[in-house]
This record gives structure tokens, sequence and C-alpha cells, in this order.
């Protein structure tokens, strides 16, 4: 897997939002809207925040595959942004211009290079990812749920994208070194799953998600990104065909496709 392969997957995955069922008429309850609308707000004004630092600094490196992939991956994000925009559009949801999570999860960003953005930014993809798997369930909106379905499919490249870059980009360490980053990378991946889960806890509960089983799965899937952040670990990502098929659509060399069999886990 090389950052060539993440820009053919992208660019065989510009027309996964082309079938969305836009003329869905159902309408949330009140009681969904309460549910869930505070927290969409949030992550559909966060899609993509930090994404121009991160092109900032994947300019500076000699890199012109990750240029190309971190380039397509905001425009995935900015996908993602405009669909749940005209989702919340059409359910009389108002658009947030900026939230503080975002403000806090960009800034830490920032301030930091490469190596530790991407970090804080993959910590921040982890507990989105969970929270599409939520929202999933937490409604009767068909609509909704395709769009977490393909979201959550994209987010799995985007997992893969970022454990890439750790990957390639990280500076050596020695192992009392890296041992110490991960403990520190683990403390602030425990306090941006609290702080998610006090301001979203609705839509969490309601996607069957307490904060026992929300925290569980966190661990498991920051465990899973951990293993593939280690150079000899294979890149995994969810959700696609088993197995190629027998005709491929797009170019040849893509690594995998997403397909329609992805299983949202609970
Ligand atoms: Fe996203």
């Amino acid at each position: 897997m090389t950052f060539a392969d993440v820009i053919t997957y992208f660019q065989a995955n510009r027309t996964r939002f082309a079938d969305l069922a836009w003329d869905d008429p159902h309408q949330l309850s009140p009681a969904q809207k309460r549910t869930i609308s505070a927290s969409l707000q949030a992550f559909q004004c966060g899609e993509g925040t930090g994404g121009d630092h991160l092109q900032a600094l994947a300019d500076q490196l000699d890199d012109a595959d990750y240029t190309a992939a971190t380039r397509l991956f905001r425009q995935e994000e900015a996908g993602h942004a405009a669909v749940l925009g005209q989702f919340i559009d059409r359910q009389g949801i108002p658009r947030l211009q900026s939230h503080w999570l975002h403000t806090v999860f960009g800034g830490l960003g920032r301030l930091l290079g490469l190596g530790h953005s991407v970090r804080v930014m993959l910590m921040a993809k982890v507990v989105a990812t969970m929270y599409y798997r939520a929202l999933y369930t937490a409604t009767f909106s068909g609509l909704l749920q395709q769009l977490c379905r393909r979201i959550v499919l994209d987010e799995e490249m985007h997992l893969v994208y970022y454990c890439l870059a750790i990957r390639q980009f990280s500076p050596r360490r020695n192992w009392l070194s890296a041992w110490l980053w991960k403990q520190v990378y683990r403390i602030l991946m425990v306090g941006a799953a609290l702080v998610v889960y006090l301001s979203c806890r609705r839509a969490l509960r309601a996607g069957g998600y307490g904060l026992g089983r929300f925290c569980a799965a966190l661990a498991t899937e920051y465990a899973r990104v951990e293993q593939m952040q280690r150079p000899d670990a294979p890149l995994v990502m969810r959700g696609g065909p088993t197995q190629a098929p027998a005709s491929p659509t797009g170019p040849q060399g893509a690594w995998q496709w997403p397909g329609s069999s992805l299983r949202v886990a609970r």
C-alpha cells in the first residue's frame, strides 16, 4: 500500500454519493431531532477541520503522491460536509459556522508538526467513525442511514491514509521515547473520548452506545489503528468486498473498492 494506491482509490471513489436517495420524504420526528441535532450540527461543521494545515504540511514535503493524496482526502471530507449539510437543511436544522470541539482539535493540530498533527487528526477520525456508526441506528431516516454507511466506509480509507502517513513521516525514536509518546497519545485519546461522549451523548445513547460501551468500542478501534501504525503491519480497510470483483470497474492497481456490503458495527 502506497500513497499512489490511496490516490487511485480516492479517484475511483468520487461517485460514491451519486445514488443517494434524496427523494426520501422521511422527516425526523421532533424527538429524533432533539436527539441528534446538536451533535450532527457539530460533526457537519467539523468535517474537514484542520485539512488546510495538513495540506500546508504536506506541501512542504518532497512527496508528490502524499500531497496529491492529501488534496483528494480533503475533497472527500468536503463531500461529507456537503451531503450532511444538505441533509440538515432538508430537516430544517440550522448549520453551525464553528464549534468549540473543532476549534480545540484544529487548534491543537495547528500547533504541531506533521507527525503529531496527523495523530491528533487520527484521534478525531476514530471518534467520528464511532459517532456515525451510532447515528446509523439513532433514527428511522433511510437517507441518513445511507449517508452514515457511505461516510463510515470513506473513513475506513481515511484511517489507512493517516496510518500510512504516520509510518512514512514520523521521526525515528528510541524505544523509550516511542513508548512515552504512545502513552501521551493514549491519554489524549481518553480525554477526547470523554469530551465527545459528554457533548454528543444523546445521539450516542440513541445509537446504542452508553459510556461503557462507547469507551470499550473506542479502545478496540484505537488499538487497531495503533497496530496499523507499525511498519510491518497490514493496512486493513473494512467494509469493502471480501474478494476482488471479477471485472474491476476502477483503474487497475486500486487496493480495494467501496462495496455495498458495508455492515455497520454496533
Ligand atoms: Fe469525514
